[in-house]
């Protein structure tokens, strides 16, 4: 059975900004948040407290950020690595967080600079401290189906890795095909282990980029599955700085279009979300690679 309503968790200004070359201002950043809370998503990742050099992009968290905080009613969780990234975090006032592993060592390294124990032991103390704070702490878990360097990712190693993020604290995890390599298949077999080892559908979200076109097939696998938080990124933006093939997230309007179709209940107003990301291409000076803000936006 499909649930009758889903949370869209936006990344689109942190995963899909976070690959763009150039610059984006601050203020088209504030003004692409802003648009997409209008379209209804209640739930937008902002930016990230990572080092600076590792993400030239999303260097201005600092100056992001506070313009943000008139914005009611919208969750806005950022990425934190390390405890450097929780206190930059908190500073500014962030109330959700997440931490992000991988289900590989060769990503780890080139993502974090660490191996997974030591990722995990950089983690503990952040998750730790978030939550005696009252700060909700999601857990990423990348490549949990295929990596660029070690090929096919075994379902046990996966499952091990977000057994360990959950036991750290972490009050949701988000499954990551990072190189979009995973098919519907794949994705069930992975959420069935996920249960039977103990972490229940109930705090599992899903993260596919599109790099295949499979994202809205595995979407839809796993709302079969239970599965009610689905990230996507507005307009298809995005992919990872640090695994080469990663392209764009589902793109939210291509998710949209789809639980609208099924009578999915989202609180999102396609034809504002669409216009949010046409303004946001037009700005980029390229088009969305979105089917769905396509075929929307030539009407
Ligand atoms: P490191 O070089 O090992 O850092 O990087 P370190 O702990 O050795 O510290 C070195 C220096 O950096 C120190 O300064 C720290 O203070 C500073 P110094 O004492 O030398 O002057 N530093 C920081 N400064 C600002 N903010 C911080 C911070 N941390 C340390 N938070 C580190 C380790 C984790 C910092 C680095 O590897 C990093 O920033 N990585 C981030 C990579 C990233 O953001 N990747 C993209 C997001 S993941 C993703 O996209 C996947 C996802 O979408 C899911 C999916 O698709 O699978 C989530
Ligand atoms: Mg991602």
């Amino acid at each position: 059975d499909l649930p009758p309503r889903v949370r869209v968790y936006e990344v689109g200004p942190r995963d899909g900004l976070q690959n763009e070359k150039t610059a984006v201002p601050t203020e088209v950043k504030a003004e692409f948040i802003r648009r997409l809370a209008g379209a209804g998503l209640t739930t937008v990742e902002a930016t990230a407290f990572v080092h600076p050099k590792w993400v030239p992009q999303l260097a201005d968290a600092e100056e992001l950020y506070p313009r943000l905080a008139d914005l009611r009613g919208v969750a806005l969780p950022v990425l934190v690595p390390n405890e450097r990234g929780l206190e930059r975090a908190i500073a500014l006032g962030a109330r959700r967080i997440a931490v992000f592993g991988s289900a590989t060592e060769t990503f780890s390294r080139r993502n974090l600079n660490r191996t997974i124990a030591e990722s995990l032991a950089m983690f503990e103390p952040v998750i730790a401290r978030a939550k005696a704070a009252g700060i909700h702490v999601r857990g990423y878990l990348s490549m949990c189906f295929g990596d660029p360097w070690e090929g096919p990712v075994p379902i046990h190693q996966a499952v091990r890795v977000a057994r360990q993020l959950r036991e750290l604290g972490c009050d949701e995890l988000s499954l990551g095909d990072t190189i979009g390599v995973a098919t519907p298949g794949h994705v069930l077999s992975l959420l069935a282990e996920l249960n039977e080892e103990g972490v229940p559908t109930s705090v599992l979200g899903v993260h596919f980029h599109d790099t295949y076109g499979q994202a809205l097939a595995n979407t839809y696998a796993a709302l079969e599955h239970g599965v009610t938080t689905v990230d996507a990124s507005a307009g298809g933006l995005g992919g990872c700085p640090y695994a080469k093939s990663a392209t764009g997230n589902l793109a939210t309007e291509d998710l949209v279009w789809m639980l609208d179709g099924l009578g999915i209940d989202t609180g999102v107003d396609l034809a504002r979300l669409t216009a949010a990301s046409v303004w946001l291409a037009e700005r980029l000076g390229r088009p969305s690679p979105s089917r769905t803000v396509r075929a929307l936006s030539h009407k």
